[in-house]
């Protein structure tokens, strides 16, 4: 018997859920967390074009206080993938209007949304508005701190190149802006979580305080970071939140960090290039190498956003209770 995508993607879940109510950390997921979600993730990619009915009658609104392309769009395509009605808000008019994030929040809980999308400019937004929403709160990204859909596309698509289930003994190299980089945070996270080893290439400068908390080994040198590698991982210098200030031009940084083919060539053989986008071409990566290189997997990223965004959305929707007995209105 022929299953149809949708009970092929019941028959996938089974009845297997993860822990967590909200996402604004990749600390809250476990490790059979992450198995569920990147089984159900690929299943949905396997039928990307398809338009499921698994979550009809939801609804979900993205509230950005904070520009996005990539983020935004996929977390709106996932939802409507899954039949949901969505909305889009800026809510930084709110914001500049003097609302605080609690109120623009509870208005919007009061649609009676099952998810809302928080990015924001400021750290820890998204949790806080977790506690006081019935709505599931997914983190679009908060500030210096996580992007953890980013972070789950991100390995989603390390551990298809190396065919496992973990990254034990791969070498994985995070060169440019680390500071002020919430993929940063949320990617760390998770590679050490999957046994990777990883290097971080960036000047002094631009080191995060604590980051040797993470056990990853540092490095100035981005030739030396970048040696017999199997993944290089390419940030983008983040001008927006006072990166230059860090550096001494970004002609210069970008010389001396920048990711070109011979710097590349400096890796494994068969060494992928990820970037989460947006790309400053010639900055953070040389333009030869950026989509178009067969190393590149920088389509695949956006490809598995996607899927992975229409995973967690699916998992929180189809929460019967648990939540809206336990948050707490102001
Ligand atoms: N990777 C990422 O978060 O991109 P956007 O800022 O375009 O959403």
């Amino acid at each position: 018997m022929t299953l149809t995508p949708e009970q092929d993607l019941l028959h996938v879940r089974d009845g297997r859920d993860i822990w967590a109510f909200d996402l604004y950390s990749v600390d809250q997921l476990s490790l059979t967390d992450l198995g569920v979600i990147f089984e159900i993730a690929r299943k949905f990619r396997e039928y990307k074009t398809h338009k499921f009915n698994l979550a009809k009658w939801n609804t979900q609104i993205n509230c950005f206080f904070e520009n996005s392309t990539r983020t935004l769009a996929s977390f709106d395509l996932a939802a409507k993938h899954l039949s949901m009605d969505t909305t889009s808000v800026w809510g930084s008019s709110s914001v500049k209007k003097w609302e605080s994030y609690l109120d623009t929040a509870q208005t919007l809980d009061a649609y009676n949304a099952k998810v809302i999308v928080i990015r924001s400019s400021e750290a820890w937004v998204a949790q806080m508005l977790s506690r006081h929403t019935a709505a599931s709160i997914l983190n679009a990204g908060d500030g210096w701190h996580e992007h953890p859909t980013q972070g789950l596309l991100d390995i989603l698509t390390m551990l298809d190149h190396v065919w496992s289930d973990n990254l034990e003994w791969k070498l994985v190299t995070i060169v440019w802006d680390i500071m002020h980089s919430r993929v940063f945070g949320s990617l760390v996270r998770l590679l050490k979580q999957l046994w990777a080893t990883v290097r971080v290439a960036c000047p002094m400068t631009l080191w995060p305080a604590h980051v040797e908390n993470f056990w990853v080994e540092m490095y100035t040198n981005v030739e030396k970071a970048l040696t017999w590698v199997d993944i290089v991982y390419a940030l983008r210098m983040q001008e927006e939140r006072g990166a230059t200030g860090f550096i001494p031009s970004l002609r210069e940084y970008s010389k001396m960090y920048g990711i070109s083919k011979k710097r590349l060539e400096l890796a494994s053989k068969n060494a992928i290039l990820m970037h989460p986008g947006p790309v400053i071409r010639d900055i953070d990566i040389h333009s030869a190498l950026s989509a178009v290189d067969e190393q590149s997997h920088i389509l695949k990223q956006v490809e598995n956003g996607l899927a992975i965004r229409k995973t967690l959305i699916w998992l929180m929707t189809q929460r019967m209770d648990g939540k809206t007995k336990t948050f707490t209105r102001k």
